[in-house]
């Protein structure tokens, strides 16, 4: 595989910012009270634009499914379709994940943009094909738009299910996840040998191994990238507790370490879509306000790396 230089980064980063690839096109008010619009990106094998915010459920939607146990994820959701979300992820190893993301999206009052991701993590085709018909079943939809393959279990299997369901328009799009460094090496031959719309995986502002090849190459292939991990499962908060936001992060419209965090994954120009998962209103609404405004550039990300690495 080519080790690619910085130079290299610097050139796909420029050619990729210029492309213009972020649109926007919602219009709610960023606390400073200035319009703008939620950041997209583009599917590149298909053109969509898709809201570069999204939300994971793994732990935060393994709730109870009664009335009582899900009515606080209410007004969660409904936040995350208010600020513009559409790609909620799930997986059947999630516990009742799905069946509790499908109850509230029978709640919900605008899921008409929600982009539905789940995951086959079964050995075996059979089992595999009737375990995404439950997923379906559980998530309340007709068809899945993204199908991945959770953890690259018995992939070879059920990547030649995923691109017959394709063909047959039972999901739209075929990925594949890990959030394991150990697995990237396998990733990446995946990546090259095989047609995937996306691939998912752990990048954040401490956890950078993704820079050097997984995101490179999935500029080079046009597969679009979905960011799980973005929090380091809450640690990076922990690790900023009571340090304060550097004054020029509100250059970036930045009012929150958690938007800080987002920005800095938003603004790789191979990043497609992040999906933090929470179980608050508060954190909802804070995570989403990442999708509005101005990301950094090439230099503030450096910035923001140093910033965070000498706390
Ligand atoms: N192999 C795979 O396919 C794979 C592996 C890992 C993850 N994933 C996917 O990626 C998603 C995200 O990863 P993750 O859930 O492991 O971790 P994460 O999103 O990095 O972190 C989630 C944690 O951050 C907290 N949090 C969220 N927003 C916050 C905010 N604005 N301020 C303060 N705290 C905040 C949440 O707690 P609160 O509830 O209190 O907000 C939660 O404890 C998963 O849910 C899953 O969908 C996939």
């Amino acid at each position: 595989m080519k080790t690619h230089n910085y130079s290299y980064h610097r050139r796909i980063f420029l050619k990729s910012t210029c492309a213009a690839s972020l649109i926007y096109s919602f219009l709610p008010k960023l606390a400073s009270g200035a319009e703008t619009q939620v950041i997209k990106k583009t599917i590149p094998s298909s053109g969509e634009k898709l809201s570069v915010i999204g939300l994971g459920t793994s732990r935060t939607f393994n709730i109870n499914q009664d009335a009582e146990s899900i009515s606080p994820l209410i007004e969660v959701i409904q936040a995350f379709f208010d600020q513009g979300g559409q790609l909620i992820d799930s997986s059947p190893m999630y516990g009742n994940a799905e069946s509790v993301t499908g109850s509230l999206l029978n709640q919900v009052k605008n899921r008409q943009n929600l982009f539905s991701a789940t995951k086959v993590w079964i050995d075996g085709k059979s089992d595999g094909i009737g375990q995404m018909d439950r997923s379906m079943q559980r998530m309340g939809v007709d068809h899945i738009d993204l199908m991945q393959i959770h953890n690259l279990r018995d992939w070879q299997t059920h990547i030649e299910t995923l691109i017959d369901w394709k063909a047959r328009g039972k999901i739209r799009y075929i990925g594949i996840t890990t959030s394991h460094g150990r697995y990237h090496q396998d990733l990446q031959a995946i990546m090259q040998q095989h047609p995937l719309d996306f691939v998912q995986f752990s990048y954040n502002i401490l956890d950078r191994d993704a820079e050097q090849y997984l995101l490179p190459l999935a500029q080079e292939r046009a597969i679009a990238t979905l960011i799980n991990r973005p929090f380091q499962r809450g640690n990076l908060f922990r690790l900023v507790k009571a340090k304060p936001l550097p004054e020029w992060a509100s250059n970036i419209d930045c009012a929150s370490w958690g938007q800080f965090f987002l920005k800095f994954i938003a603004s790789h120009p191979a990043v497609t879509c992040i999906i933090p998962a929470t179980s608050k209103i508060k954190h909802m609404k804070d995570n989403m306000a990442a999708g509005y405004g101005r990301l950094p550039d090439e230099q503030t990300r450096q910035r923001m790396i140093d910033y965070v690495e000498a706390l």
